[in-house]
């Protein structure tokens, strides 16, 4: 791969276990993602991400929700943790907050979230529970850009993943994030790369 810029210094939101974290930073241990993890935000004292952050070696900051009073009042606490470790793209990587202009308009493009179905199809929360009550045969998952309404950015990439007759929510949540670990990494170069080119 050719790098003709130099690494994106990325800041991760996540509120879960934290296997996208994982797959960015692997991306880009093995030169497959020229970028940095400078910071990991998480919102819950109990995700799994942050011992991933620990094994990684990424500092992680925990900013938690129910400290903010407003969702503005959080996303100016991100903001300014962003800035402090001098971030410039923040991708959300299972991070289950909506997020406001307060944040949006600090990284102008540079915001970017994964979601667990093939959208528009299924926006906001259990995408994979919704995609199995629908009886829909493929679902899959998507890496867009943030705007203000949930789940509705320009679209930057998508992997689809068949569901099987006797798929559970788990089984079907797993395969995807095989494709999400794949996807992810590649769409951050991607979108940045289209964002230098304007
Ligand atoms: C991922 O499947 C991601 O698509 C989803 O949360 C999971 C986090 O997994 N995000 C959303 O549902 C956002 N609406 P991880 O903690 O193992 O990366």
């Amino acid at each position: 791969m050719h790098y003709d810029m130099s690494p994106l210094r990325l800041g991760i939101l996540a509120s879960g276990t934290g296997s996208n974290f994982a797959a960015i930073a692997q991306a880009i241990s093995d030169k497959n993602l020229n970028a940095q993890i400078k910071t990991l935000i998480y919102n819950n004292p109990n995700a799994g991400v942050a011992r991933k952050a620990e094994q990684w070696k990424i500092p992680a900051v925990l900013l938690n929700h129910h400290q903010f009073g407003r969702r503005e009042d959080l996303d100016h606490a991100i903001m300014e943790t962003m800035t402090a470790y001098q971030v410039d793209w923040v991708i959300m990587a299972g991070w289950m907050r909506c997020v406001t202009s307060v944040l949006l308009d600090a990284f102008p493009q540079r915001v970017l979230n994964i979601h667990p179905s093939l959208l528009p199809s299924f926006p906001g929360l259990h995408a994979v529970k919704q995609a199995l009550a629908a009886g829909v045969t493929i679902t899959g998952c998507t890496v867009h850009h943030v705007v203000p309404a949930v789940d509705s950015g320009p679209i930057v990439m998508q992997a689809a993943v068949p569901i099987m007759p006797n798929d559970t929510e788990a089984t079907l949540h797993e395969r995807i994030h095989v494709q999400e670990h794949i996807i992810y990494p590649r769409a951050i170069m991607l979108a940045a790369t289209a964002l230098s080119r304007n």
